[in-house]
This record gives C-alpha cells, structure tokens and sequence, in this order.
C-alpha cells in the first residue's frame, strides 16, 4: 500500500525503533556469548548470557508479525524520485531481506535451543511451547545456520544504517526523517 503521505504511521516508527533496539542488543549479546565466552572458563555466567540472549531475542518473533501485519494494512511513504528504479529494486530487496531476518533468525534461534533440549523463553515471563524434542541430527542443521544468518543479518543492518545515512547526509533527502517526524 502506497502513502500520500512523506512520514511512516506513528505506530510503524515505534515498532521500527524499538526492534531495532532489541535487534541490535541481542544481536550483540549473542556474538559475545558465541564467541568470547566458553562452558570450560566462564561457565555459569555463559549460561546467563545465553539466557538473556534468548529472553531478548525471541521477542521480535512477536514483533515482527504485529510489525509485517501493520506493513500490510498501513501505507509506507514512496521512496524519492532521485532515486534509479534500480536503486529502488535494491532498497526494496533489502527490506525484504531485513523482513526475513527478522523470521528467520528467532526461528532458527528456537529450534537450536530445543533441538539442544533447551527451552525459548520470552522476557523471563513464559516459555514459548516447544515444538521439536531434544534431537542431535537438527541441531547440527539448524546451529549453523543460525550462526551464519546472524552474521548475514548483522552486514544488512551495517548497509541498511550507511544507506539510510547516505541518504540523509549526501543526498539529503527525507527518508531519514520519514521514520523520525509526523506531517505537522
Ligand atoms: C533477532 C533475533 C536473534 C538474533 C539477532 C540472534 C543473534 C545471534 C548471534 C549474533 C549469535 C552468535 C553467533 C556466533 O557464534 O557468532 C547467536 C547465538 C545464539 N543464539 Fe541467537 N539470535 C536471535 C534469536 C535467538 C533466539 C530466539 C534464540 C533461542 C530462543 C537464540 C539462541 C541462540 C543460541 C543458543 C546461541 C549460541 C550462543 C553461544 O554459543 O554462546 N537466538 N545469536
């Protein structure tokens, strides 16, 4: 759905920056614990980490399906007209992306967890029921593949932040500012 309007709904700006939020903390979170830390030396405290980790994370699957719900029903602002059709293709194509990182990777976040006999929980409050049982054969499946699609999804939010600061400081045009301000 296409907008007259030059700025995102209130409600689109608050869900963009509020997983943006939780995106990027549990994005860091879950880099440290995978790499920093270890069962041998740190033990308990990586468990912890690894808690909070999902606690975040599995968030944004809720999110998400309010947030893909709401694209849906509510006009997004057209990007500029100094922009190529191509240009526009790879913007689109990125959100898209961004869209399916945001599935895929608490998807795959939870099937690694009880596929290891682990539970998801959500926000230290209730635990998302488990759909698979403790199961080796997917772990090794659905571990990698959370790993390599956390790092591909952790280089489309480094291009999509440069896009978007390309555009507001070079360009200087207003998409920046569409999911920052309201029509006064
Ligand atoms: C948007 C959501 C998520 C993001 C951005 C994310 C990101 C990451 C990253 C960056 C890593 C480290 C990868 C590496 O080793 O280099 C990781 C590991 C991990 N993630 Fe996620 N994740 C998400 C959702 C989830 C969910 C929902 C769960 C489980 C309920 C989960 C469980 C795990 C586990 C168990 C690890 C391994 C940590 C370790 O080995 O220390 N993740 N994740």
């Amino acid at each position: 759905m296409k907008n007259t309007s030059q700025y995102y709904t209130r409600t689109a700006q608050m869900l963009h920056w509020l997983m943006a939020a939780i995106f990027i903390a549990a994005w860091c979170i879950g880099f440290y614990s995978g790499n920093f830390l270890s069962y041998d030396v740190d033990g308990s405290f990586k468990g912890q980490v690894i808690t909070l980790h999902k606690n975040i994370a599995t968030t944004i699957l809720f999110l998400v399906m309010i947030r893909i719900f709401w694209r849906y029903t509510h006009p997004v602002p057209a990007l500029p007209d100094s922009m190529s059709p191509l240009m526009k293709t790879f913007a689109h194509l990125g959100h898209f992306a961004l869209y399916l990182m945001l599935l895929a990777l608490p998807i795959t976040g939870c099937l690694f967890s009880w596929s290891a006999g682990h539970p998801a929980p959500v926000l230290y409050l209730f635990e998302i029921p488990r759909l698979v049982q403790d199961d080796p054969d997917l772990l090794a499946i659905v571990k990698p593949v959370h790993i390599y699609l956390s790092w591909f999804a952790g280089l489309l939010v480094i291009g999509h932040i440069a896009a978007a600061l390309k555009h507001h400081f070079i360009d200087k045009d207003n998409i920046l500012r569409s999911m920052t301000r309201q029509a006064k």
